[in-house]
């Protein structure tokens, strides 16, 4: 993909709402944002009476107009920054199992499997039309160990228009013999074929970025890190990996890696702990290791439904927001049980409030708080803030439609009741925000963009 091809001028009318920073949502409920043929935000406008004049002041002939329903609002697309779309078949599957067993059960079986390219392309396609549903404009994806389906998963996203980092799973060790990498130098030579076929179906990353992953230190040869961090300091290309998930794991990474002082240190030791990695669940980071996360700004991918739903532990995240570090949120498939980060969001603040309970109510996540790690939070993470996230002039316009009002489906925010009394449209609107965020879901995403495309639209 070179050019957006086929854009209008279009101008997105009515209520928007976005993050400004950590604790500021703006809603504008007279809003229009005009977006040109590169699928940039030219304009924003608040308080706007006459949109004929905001159209004329801006010197736009005849531009296209896409209305925001009544009781709804623009918000821009979210940002998954961890995602496992190869266990995407595996979505709510987990039972009782934590971190270490649940791979072996469960999770390895189901990518090995994935060698198959025609279930390869079946699920990574479903798993992208699911996410787009859900409002998902940007993912950070994890596919698995073959190459050949890594690349059909990077196919399948510019195809269907979402903005995505793909990742090729790395891991030599300590996986069965039926799924790993055969060396160190293979699982190199593999990520290279993956690099490459992306520069050449989108050579300018406009949509698709590979995305350096090591599985996590267990699975990785201490050689295998060091041609990583090569690689990553030779490319400038991101990272991805997961860190202190779980204690098993903990011990696990002490074991194996006994001459460095901790987890963190096992991965800056590798040249890979850098403003480019990103680092999936830090529940258990020592106040040392947070330190030096913060001083060489690797950001962090906060799970929460895959926390509780592995019984990992709950990451401390006003902890780590408090410390400077930038952090995002993911759904973590299949450790995480939904493709939604507006289910991620809603499980980032109930388990900030399990952890007011024992570390004191400053640790609650607000609703601002979580929309913002779900949007502008997760740009940061992924190194996107200087193109998508929030509604600004020059921004691409990754964006989603949603409505609170009737949801054809019968929604639980729907106004069904037809009696007398007006059950929906009678609060302010931060607690229309609120409600959203506690009960809404994929029904109220009406439509969504990347780029000024429409990738999804609801009948
Ligand atoms: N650690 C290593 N691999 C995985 C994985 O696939 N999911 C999660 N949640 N943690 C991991
Ligand atoms: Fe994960």
């Amino acid at each position: 993909m070179t050019k957006p091809q086929g854009l209008h001028q279009t101008v997105y009318a009515g209520a928007f709402v976005h993050s400004t920073d950590l604790n500021e949502l703006e809603i504008c409920e007279n809003g229009a944002i005009g977006v040109d043929e590169d699928g940039k935000i030219a304009f924003v406008e608040r308080n706007v009476e006459d949109l004929n004049a905001v159209v004329e002041k801006h010197g736009w002939k005849s531009p296209v107009l896409v209305r925001a329903p009544d009781c709804g609002f623009f918000f821009p697309g979210f940002i998954d920054t961890h995602i496992h779309a190869s266990q995407y078949p595996n979505a709510g599957i987990f039972g009782k199992s934590t971190l270490l067993d649940w791979l072996e059960t469960y999770t390895f079986p189901l990518e090995s499997s994935l060698s198959s390219r025609p279930k390869a392309k079946t699920v990574y396609t479903r798993c992208v039309q699911r996410t787009l549903s859900h409002g998902t404009t940007t993912a950070a994806y994890y596919a698995t160990a073959h190459a050949g389906s890594t690349n059909l998963l990077s196919d399948v996203c510019l195809q269907l228009g979402q903005r995505a980092f793909i990742g090729r799973c790395n891991m030599d060790s300590l996986a069965p013999d039926w799924y790993k990498d055969s060396s160190a130098s293979t699982a190199v030579d593999d990520t290279r074929e993956t690099i490459a076929h992306i520069a050449s179906i989108d050579p300018e990353h406009k949509l698709i970025t590979p995305i350096l992953t090591p599985r996590f230190a267990p699975s990785c040869s201490s050689e295998l890190l060091t041609q990583l961090g090569k690689l990553h300091a030779e490319t400038g290309l991101p990272c991805q990996t997961h860190i202190s998930e779980n204690i098993p794991e903990l011990e696990l990474v002490q074991k194996l890696f006994p001459q460095y002082s901790s987890y963190a240190d096992v991965y800056d030791a590798h040249g890979l702990l850098t403003p480019g990695m990103v680092l999936a669940h830090a529940v258990y980071l020592t106040p040392k290791e947070q330190a030096l996360i913060k001083a060489r700004d690797a950001k962090i991918s906060h799970c929460p439904a895959s926390n509780s739903s592995l019984s990992s532990g709950c990451a401390r995240v006003r902890t780590l927001l408090d410390q400077g570090i930038t952090v995002g949120l993911g759904t973590d498939i299949s450790g995480g049980y939904s493709p939604s980060v507006l289910e991620a969001a809603r499980q980032a603040a109930l388990v900030s409030r399990h952890v007011a309970m024992t570390d004191g109510d400053a640790a609650k996540l607000s609703v601002e708080e979580v929309l913002y790690l779900s949007t502008k939070g997760g740009a940061r993470v992924m190194g996107l803030d200087a193109k998508v996230g929030s509604f600004d002039k020059g921004l691409e316009w990754d964006a989603q439609m949603i409505s609170l009002g009737v949801v054809p489906e019968g929604g639980t925010m729907g106004n069904v009741d037809e009696g007398p009394v007006d059950i929906f449209g009678w609060e302010s609107w931060d607690e229309r925000v609120a409600k959203w965020v506690y009960n809404g879901d994929d029904r109220n995403t009406r439509a969504v963009w990347v780029r000024g495309h429409k990738v999804h639209q609801k009948p």
